[in-house]
């Protein structure tokens, strides 16, 4: 076996890679170019094909009954997939499910992300959009763009599409941060997997209350559907629907803001292109898009092959595991032209960031349009910003993006 491959492969699993770039890319070229289907055995994690080329996500993807969600649809310490197992505190979300029952309970949320619902939801993001843009005047030119600004937009849109009150917000933050961000230090503080199940467990008690709630007085929202939704004429259970609601918030929430911070210190890195930008905001949406590209807050979901499966002449059997690393995917030299350079008008952009398939992000046109408000607001209002401090991403091979972002600016 060829050391630095195995390196490469292992950097994979370790969510401190994650929060250096330059190590994360080094490992993840090498992988595409002199492995792409490279079996990785990391210390704490069961072993798993690692899959790096766009192509070959793309490949697996498109073929969701040879390669399915379930069982282990995250990359997890096998510790903690052991313990969440024997609890039964595993959440049963979309993304661990295949086949009928995902279609079935995929289209109760559908219709909530399509377009008419976005057109609907337009005039509340703009507003929470400016918000947040004035929120930034209250810190005198100079705050920490992430932890002051950026979590609590995305998670202010998806908790009021959900129809939570704002008084639980800070709550559910700081929850769907513990549950998300658990190997990061930092915000476990080192709890490990009994911290994981704890914060499972205060979520899974919030949410049975949301549903028994809306059960009794049903609203207009988005819990309202999950909590009456019925499929074959009986209603979700009690565990199926918190689970719902977890996925959107987790989901839509972490997953913006890192695009949107990461998308500032891009243009920050690149005052050209900011300039640009601020010129001509019909580019908003091809800048926004390589925004995605570029920060890719998902590191990876997993699949399980149902059969033996050959690709690029190497045999995955059946059973085994394939990770599909989205942010290798995205720095492919075959599909992109000079990956590693942002670009605002980067077209075509066909990341994956988002995913592939009958999994394909159901908030992807949210998330689109929620960054795009946030950048019409605050790019004009903007005469100039730069970098106070060093930046830092989270250590995590799950949702990552940045943990901190110091900036100075001038706002009007
Ligand atoms: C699934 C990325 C925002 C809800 C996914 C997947 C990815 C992803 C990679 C898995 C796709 C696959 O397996 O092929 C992102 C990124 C976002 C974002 C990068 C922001 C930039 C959102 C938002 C919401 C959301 C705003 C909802 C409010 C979901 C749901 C799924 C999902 C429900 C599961 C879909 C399924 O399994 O059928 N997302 N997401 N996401 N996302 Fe997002």
């Amino acid at each position: 076996m060829n050391i630095k491959l195995m390196g490469a492969g292992r950097t994979l699993a370790d969510p401190a890679a994650y929060a250096n770039d330059d190590r994360i890319h080094k490992a993840l070229a090498l992988l595409r170019r002199e492995a792409p289907v490279h079996w990785v055995e990391a210390p704490g994690y069961r072993p798993f094909w690692a899959i790096t080329r766009h192509a070959d996500v793309m490949e697996i993807e498109r073929q969701p009954d040879l390669f399915r969600n379930a069982p282990r649809p995250i990359l997890v310490p096998d510790a903690m997939e052991k313990r969440t197992a024997a609890q039964g505190t595993n959440f049963r979300t979309l993304v661990s499910m295949d086949g009928a029952e995902h279609r079935q309970v995929r289209a109760i949320g559908t219709d909530w992300f399509g377009p008419g619902a976005l057109r609907h939801l337009e005039t509340r993001v703009t507003e929470l959009a400016r918000q947040y843009v004035d929120r930034m005047l209250e810190f005198d030119g100079e705050c920490d763009f992430v932890t002051d600004i950026a979590v609590h937009y995305p998670l202010d849109v998806i908790l009021s599409l959900l129809g939570l009150p704002r008084s639980d917000f800070p709550r559910v933050l700081s929850l769907a941060k513990e549950l998300l961000g658990n190997a990061d230090q930092e915000i476990n503080g080192g709890r490990g997997a009994e911290g994981f199940v704890a914060v499972q467990q205060e979520l899974l008690t919030y949410f049975n209350e949301l549903t028994a709630a809306r059960r009794a007085t049903p609203t207009t929202d988005l819990a309202s559907a999950i909590a009456n939704a019925r499929l074959d004429g009986a209603l979700l259970s009690e565990f199926d629907a918190a689970s719902y609601y977890i996925l959107i918030a987790t989901a839509g929430h972490d997953t913006t803001s890192a695009s949107i911070a990461g998308g500032l210190q891009a243009l920050i890195e690149n005052p050209q292109q900011l300039r640009q930008l601020q010129d001509d905001l019909t580019l908003l949406p091809t800048a926004v898009d390589e925004m995605i590209r570029w920060v890719t807050p998902i590191k990876c979901f997993l699949r399980t092959a149902t059969e033996d499966y050959v690709l690029r002449g190497t045999t995955i059997r059946k059973g085994d595991s394939v990770l599909l690393s989205y942010p290798s995917a995205n720095r492919d030299e075959d599909l992109f032209e000079e990956p590693f350079r942002f670009d605002i008008r980067r077209t075509p952009n066909r990341h994956l960031a988002f995913g592939f398939g009958v999994h394909y992000c159901l908030g992807a046109a949210l998330a689109k349009m929620e960054a795009r408000a946030f950048f019409a607001e605050l790019l004009p209002r903007l005469d100039s910003v730069q970098l106070a401090g060093k930046a830092e991403l989270f250590a995590t091979n799950f949702i990552g993006g940045l943990k901190h972002l110091p900036i100075r600016y001038k706002l009007r």
